[in-house]
């Protein structure tokens, strides 16, 4: 298989990133063709984005995923701006997506309801990461669940450019992580999110002490009575143990908490000590890594592994169209 996926570089890397996502790309490259990117024409449709803190983040991102475990000699792992394909495909795709899809996007909706000056490129967004996918022909595309609209559009221009000019792309099916959907810890019924502010998410490289300062705090319930239903702070909380505690400590909690005796202070305090316990590898090798000087090389290693692909792949896209 070639699998493919993309991360903004926006600052820090959350645990919804990383059970939802990036878990799934590490152990994906064991037997298969994997490309990663981090995605700098995405983030720049964020408004704020500062230049010189986009510059930081894209090494900062790419030190946090190689501590996480993606490898850049097995993988190609690299900067999409370094591979300006990306956006050439990206305009020729947009020729053949449906403007009636675009505005149907709920990522575009949500985003735009935010704000008050809508960027362009907030709405060709999804043509753009359609062009990501499709440029190295990958078939599989392992993202968190707030994807899947996304990666059903990138399904629909490939059938519609093969329909017009032959079949060229495959249609790329997305491959779901068991962390699926993290919810904040300051509010469960949204996603965690780095869009909300610092006390929606917790950053995988986060001092110790912010950590369980947030855990702390996360929102629950006053308490429920046997047979109740969970409330989805709880919920979420239970998510994230099952990703970090063995089986029987899960079971226990539950059980204790169908019973009406569970203490949410010591459902926090067991979430964190394995949580911490679950993270420590990754932090530890981050640290390592951030004395790691050849980051640059080591991205650009990356961008000309990826150029060799993308430059035959638009090759052919042009040729189908007319471009040539
Ligand atoms: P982003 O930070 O938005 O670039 O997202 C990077 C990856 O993390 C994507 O595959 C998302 O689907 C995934 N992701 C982001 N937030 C969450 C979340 N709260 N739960 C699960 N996966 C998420
Ligand atoms: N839109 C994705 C997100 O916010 C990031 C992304 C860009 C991506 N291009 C991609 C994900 C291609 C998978 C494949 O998470």
């Amino acid at each position: 298989m070639r699998i493919f996926s993309g991360i903004q570089p926006t600052g820090v890397v959350h645990l919804g990133n990383y059970f939802g996502a990036i878990r799934q790309w590490v152990e994906l490259q064991e037997g298969n063709e994997c490309v990663y990117c981090i995605v700098d024409y995405h983030a720049l449709t964020n408004e704020d984005m500062k230049p010189d803190v986009l510059r930081e983040a894209r090494r900062e991102l790419a030190l946090d995923l190689i501590a996480c475990g993606i490898d850049p000699e097995r993988t190609i792992l690299f900067v999409q701006s370094d591979v300006p394909e990306h956006t050439e495909l990206c305009w020729i795709l947009g020729c053949v997506t449906s403007y009636g899809d675009l505005t149907r996007m709920t990522q575009f909706k949500q985003k735009a309801a935010e704000q008050e000056f809508v960027n362009g490129g907030l709405f060709y967004y999804p043509v753009l990461q359609a062009a990501d996918i499709l440029l190295y022909l990958a078939d599989h595309v392992p993202v968190g669940e707030d994807q899947l609209q996304h990666l059903e559009l990138s399904r629909r221009i490939a059938r519609r450019f093969n329909y017009r000019f032959g079949e060229l792309f495959p249609e790329p099916q997305p491959i779901l992580g068991k962390g699926a959907r993290i919810m904040s810890l300051a509010d469960p019924t949204r996603k965690m999110s780095k869009s909300y502010g610092p006390e929606h998410y917790l950053g995988l490289m986060e001092p110790e002490e912010s950590i369980r300062k947030k855990i702390r705090s996360a929102v629950t319930d006053i308490g429920l009575k046997p047979g109740q239903e969970m409330s989805p702070g709880v919920a979420n909380l239970f998510t994230i143990l099952e990703l970090v505690a063995p089986t029987e400590v899960v079971e226990g909690l539950r059980r204790e908490h169908a019973e009406g005796k569970l203490l949410y202070k010591h459902l926090k305090d067991v979430l964190f000590r394995h949580l911490m316990e679950a993270l420590a590898p990754v932090r530890e090798r981050r640290a390592e890594l951030a004395a790691r000087g050849d980051i640059d090389e080591v991205l650009a290693a990356g961008a000309d592994r990826a150029r060799v692909i993308a430059r035959e792949v638009l090759g052919e896209a042009r040729a189908r169209v007319g471009l040539d």
